[in-house]
């Protein structure tokens, strides 16, 4: 169950229990953008706890399992005696009908996946509004039998004949199909209709009520004390600094360590901004050669990583003692990072709870836990695009707001093999003309990342009445939601033709540019 770090810390006013769906945080994502706080916890929340919290809705999720599979995951039944109204989708509807006498078979022959136009049999508070024959996602395997006492069919689609119920004098509602999902075209509307109709919840969750209620949080919480932050120059850290900066002002210090993989003009940049025009107190580390020494004739992406990653931990210690004592670390950690750790994930197989792997190399660049300080992480129930408003209220800028993720190692592992002075020049020339035209060309933010990678083998090429014998470079563009999965971007063949041409006249050592039309399994985003 998520833990409150302080009393005046605010309740979910949608609850949305977790029943492994894949889809559990998008529903979450989804609530909060009708302006309602939403999260998710575990399935076994205890009935005091969620009368302790007093939601004023609960959302039960989907979820791989068969509600008649052994060790399926369970809530407790008393939930739809406590007055508050149920949303049961797919499995979570499915666990409801069965809990309250109604029956579940597997459908084997009708299993429905992907879009399902469905049929309004009743339109009443869940469905206000739907259109008839809209299109909804579904995916499932069982289907409902026997609906309990009390509940009436209120949809169905051409294979399944309860594709959303109710028991309108008890609050309960079911649906089959996910609501959450963006190509159900009346989605929101049914999740507008429970959170605002059924619920009756208020729209309160905005940036401004968020920064009214965390700063005095944050000064509650830091007191007179001082505050470290490891500045990287991303959204996260970004928004966190200017977040700092108003709570607690100059006991605040930024550390932003130069480990010299950075994008042409960033740390320029970076200190210009905060420094010169915000007044931000950022110290600027330059830990330039030492970070490349380590990584002398060092091949293998991985020892890389954990090379970088060792190093910058050296640095930050050393730094910090210097320029400290500070009682407190501030980090920008993030609700999927605390939802993905909570492992509320369960295995299909065996029903037992399992933790969701994050990639240990996603981590490079991060602190160890066991630093001597105590954190701040007033981000810590933000999702990404909530972190994005809040640093625009805040006043950063799109280019920090809407800037592609970039990995923590930086240009080390876009360069394949050892890391030299040269090769960091040369990439460092090109990734700044493909970003340059990619935002010329009005793309920027249609794309997930757009970036060099310089091969370290020599191509043979002619320019002028010379042979030339060069290293090539890569262009990988892709487009994604969240960066598991990726697709390549259909990049016009014009702009391709300028990044190529602009990247051998302009950059001495390049003769060749490759594209990269490899998505995401089975290829990865970086090269390295
Ligand atoms: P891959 O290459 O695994 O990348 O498809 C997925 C996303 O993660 C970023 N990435 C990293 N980020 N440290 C980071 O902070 C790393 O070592 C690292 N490796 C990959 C990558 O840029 C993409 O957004």
């Amino acid at each position: 169950m998520s833990q409150k770090l302080f009393k005046k810390e605010r309740d979910p006013s949608i609850l949305i229990l977790d029943f492994g769906s894949q889809y559990s945080e998008l529903i979450a994502r989804r609530i909060r953008e009708t302006n309602v706080f939403s999260l998710v916890v575990s399935n076994s929340i205890t009935i005091k706890e969620i009368q302790s919290i007093n939601p004023e809705g609960i959302i039960l999720s989907g979820g791989p399992n068969s509600v008649y599979e052994k060790n399926a995951p369970n809530c407790d039944k008393q939930i739809f005696n406590l007055g508050i109204p149920v949303l049961g989708i797919c499995y979570g509807m499915q666990l409801m009908v069965k809990e309250l006498g109604g029956s579940v078979t597997a459908a084997i022959k009708k299993a429905e996946y992907g879009r399902a136009p469905i049929n309004i049999d009743l339109k009443n508070t869940l469905l206000a509004e739907v259109k008839d024959q809209s299109i909804m996602w579904m995916s499932h395997g069982d289907s409902i039998d026997k609906l309990p006492n009390g509940f009436y069919k209120i949809a169905h689609t051409e294979n399944t004949i309860h594709a959303a119920i109710a028991n309108e004098t008890k609050n309960l509602f079911g649906v089959q199909f996910h609501p959450e999902v963006i190509h159900s075209e009346f989605g929101m509307t049914v999740i507008k209709n429970f959170v605002y109709s059924i619920s009756k919840c208020v729209p309160d969750w905005t940036t401004e009520t968020f920064l009214e209620e965390t700063i005095p949080m944050i000064k509650e919480q830091v007191g007179d004390k001082k505050v470290l932050l490891a500045l990287s120059g991303g959204v996260d850290s970004s928004t966190l600094a200017f977040l700092l900066n108003r709570a607690i002002g100059d006991q605040l210090t930024c550390m932003f360590i130069d480990q010299g993989f950075m994008r042409k003009g960033e740390p320029e940049f970076l200190m210009d901004f905060f420094d010169k025009k915000f007044h931000i107190k950022v110290e600027y580390i330059n830990a330039r050669e030492r970070f490349i020494k380590k990584l002398k004739e060092i091949t293998d992406p991985e020892e890389k990583r954990k090379i970088i990653g060792g190093e910058f931990i050296k640095v930050f210690e050393e730094e910090s003692n210097r320029l400290g004592p500070f009682q407190y670390l501030a980090q920008g950690t993030l609700y999927p990072d605390v939802i993905e750790s909570a492992g509320t994930n369960i295995d299909p197989k065996t029903g037992d709870r399992i933790a969701v792997k994050i990639k240990s190399h996603h981590n490079v660049g991060g602190l160890p836990k066991d630093l001597q300080f105590k954190l701040v992480e007033p981000l810590r129930k933000l999702f990404k695009d909530e972190v994005r408003q809040l640093g625009k209220v805040l006043g950063l800028p799109d280019e920090i707001i809407k800037r592609h993720p970039f990995p923590g190692p930086g240009l080390a592992i876009r360069i394949l093999g050892e890391v030299t002075h040269e090769k960091l020049n040369c990439l460092r020339d090109a990734d700044w003309i493909v970003r340059d035209e990619i935002k010329k060309s009005g793309l920027y933010n249609d794309i997930w990342q757009a970036f060099a990678v310089l091969l370290p083998v020599k191509t043979v090429g002619v320019m002028g009445d010379k042979r030339t014998y060069s290293w090539p470079i890569v262009l990988r563009c892709v487009s994604s939601e969240d960066g598991m999965t990726a697709d390549w971007s259909k990049i016009p063949y014009e702009i391709l033709e300028k990044i190529s041409n602009r990247i051998v006249n302009e950059v001495t050592q390049v003769n060749r540019v490759v594209f990269d039309i490899t998505s995401k399994p089975p290829g990865t985003i970086e090269w390295e």
